[in-house]
Order: structure tokens, then sequence, then C-alpha cells
């Protein structure tokens, strides 16, 4: 026993003196649902590669894409449980979580362009809403962009009677509910990873979302249509488990909010770009038709859509769309 004590001391002692270069990294599991060929698959790579450089390899990402790890709804008890590190969620998700908050994003045509959706994002509103996580156990890093969503369906979708009865997927999101309700249509939620089997089975009929999860997921396989409404707004939170995070060294933490910063930079500045690239494909293969709206079909669908603002004041509440629309009405000025 005594032998054992002091084997056992010496080893320890050993270890210790061999420093923290031998000691094991700190592992980060990132976990996300979309291909790595997206916005949000590239900019975790991004994060991965300046994180690892500039903790001089005492952090290691993993990261996990495609929902091989989880899907939408248990990443984010995963995330609370400590079983992964950071998550990259959109918007439209937290609403599990008892956040209905973030939902404001979704609201139908609230965001002309990005440069509007980033001043909203980097002010005190986008600082508030990352503080809502908090009482979650969980902390807000970043806003990455994904971009804007089209509609998809096997029947032509032109005017808002198109889309009467047909039953389309959505994500975890009252206001996205709300949305097509207000078009007739019959919503139904589902995790990403099953959109695409849905389509091609027929569970569901359409489904929303932007050009680079259209084509990565190979949507337009087993869709004939895509209508470019552009009515709404994919992006995302990334978010950390808060104990991991405040328990972590404060130079480690320093240098994994620098790598952030940069992949956040990155993430941004290229996912206008993958999208546009994704929709060119998407022509390119002749699978779906593309159908343009002209300026009167366009205002028909946001005449139509119109209504989930009153319905999206008891969700999300009154003076949070009212504070979003003049941040973003500040930005255009
Ligand atoms: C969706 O579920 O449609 C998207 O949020 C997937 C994603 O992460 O872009």
């Amino acid at each position: 026993m005594r032998t054992f004590a002091i084997a056992a001391s010496i080893a320890g002692l050993a270890f210790g003196l061999a420093g923290p270069a031998s000691a094991d990294p700190i592992i980060i599991k990132f976990s996300h649902v979309v291909a790595t060929d997206t916005p949000k698959g590239k900019a975790s790579e991004k994060f991965k590669e300046l994180a690892e450089k500039y903790t001089g390899g005492k952090v290691k990402i993993e990261v996990y894409p495609n929902s091989t790890l989880y899907k939408d709804k248990e990443e984010l008890e995963a995330l609370q449980l400590g079983s992964v590190q950071m998550l990259a969620p959109s918007n439209s998700k937290f609403g599990p979580l008892g956040i209905r908050e973030f939902e404001v994003f979704d609201l139908p045509y609230i965001l002309p362009d990005l440069k509007t959706l980033r001043k909203v994002t980097e002010g005190p509103l986008g600082l508030r809403l990352l503080k809502l996580l908090d009482s979650k156990g969980i902390t807000g890093l970043a806003y990455w962009d994904n971009g804007f969503k089209q509609m998809s369906a096997n029947k032509k979708l032109v005017t808002p009677a198109d889309y009467q009865g047909v039953k389309f997927r959505i994500q975890s999101s009252r206001v996205l509910q709300a949305q097509f309700k207000a078009l007739g249509s019959l919503p139904q939620v589902m995790a990403f990873s099953e959109v695409y089997q849905a389509l091609q089975t027929g569970v569901v009929d359409g489904q929303e979302n932007t050009w680079s999860n259209i084509y990565t997921q190979k949507m337009h396989e087993v869709q004939k249509y895509i209508t470019e409404t552009n009515h709404g707004y994919i992006g995302y939170v990334v978010i950390v488990n808060k104990k991991f995070w405040d328990d972590l060294p404060a130079d480690i933490r320093d240098q994994l909010s620098k790598a952030m910063k940069e992949a956040t930079d990155f993430n941004n500045a290229q996912s206008q770009k993958e999208n546009d690239d994704a929709m060119a494909e998407i022509k390119k293969s002749g699978k779906s038709e593309i159908i343009k709206l002209t300026p009167e079909q366009d205002e028909a669908m946001r005449k139509a859509m119109e209504p989930v603002y009153k319905d999206a004041a008891s969700r999300v509440g009154q003076p949070l769309i009212d504070e979003f629309l003049r941040e973003a009405k500040s930005s255009t000025n």
C-alpha cells in the first residue's frame, strides 16, 4: 500500500513537472445541423482553425455537422446538460427553451437587407437578447448570418391563394406558425434533418429555407418549384454552456473570444456569396424551376402576411417589435 502511495506521488510529480504542454487539451464539441458547405458549416470550421491556433493547441474544437450528433431540439438539451459545449441554432429555435424573443427575427419582411440586420444584432437590442440566455445556463457569444428564405413546393407558389391548404415544414417558431396560418397553409414543426425525406415522401408539401440550405440538403431534387420570395431571414446565435465558459481560464476565454469575433466577421462576409452560389447551382441543375415574383405579386405576399405582426405581439411583445423596427429603420437613414 505504502509502495503504491509513493509510486503514485512520484508519478503525480512527474506529471506535474511535465507542465501544461503535456496536459490534455480542453475539448469543445460544436454541434450543428447543416452541411459543412454552408455559411454556418464554414464559419464553425473557421472558428476551429482560429481557436486552436490562438490557444496554441490548449483547446481542441470538434465540429459535428449535419445533425450527426444531435437534432434540433436534442442539441439544446445536450448543451444544457454539458454533453456538447457549443451550438449555433437559428433564431427560430429558442422557443422550446421558453425564450420566444428571438422569433422577432422571423417576422416576414422585417429586414430589408443584411446591413439593417447588423444594426439590430450589434446594437443594444441584440445584446439584450443574448443576455436572456443566461437564465437558461447558456451564454450567447455571437450572431452569424445565413440569409433570406425562399419558398419551395411541388406546385407553383405565386399568389397568396396558392398557399391555401399546402403542408409546410417549419422550424419550432410560433411566428413562423402564424406566418403560414396567415397564408391558409398547414404548418408542421419538424427537425431540419428530417426535411428532405418528409418532402420526398410527401409528409409535407413544401418548406422555406435559404438557397444554401436548400442546395446542400438536396431539397431542390424533391421540389419542383422554388419561389424567390426573400420573405424572411435565417441567422444563428452562437451559444456555449455557461458554466463551461465561466470556468475556463481567463486567458483561454479571451483567445476563444478573439477567434469567435474573427469567425463571425468571416461568416458575415461570405454568407451572401454562399447563398448566391447555391442558387446558381440549383438553377444549373435544372431540377427545380425558380419563380420570380413581379412587384405586384411581391406586394400581395407582403399584404397577406401582415396579420402576423399582430399575432406576434402577443408572443414576443409589441415593445420588442417596435424597438426592432426603430433600430432597423435607423440603419437605413
Ligand atoms: C432550419 O431548420 O431550417 C434551419 O434553421 C437549419 C439551419 O441551421 O440553418
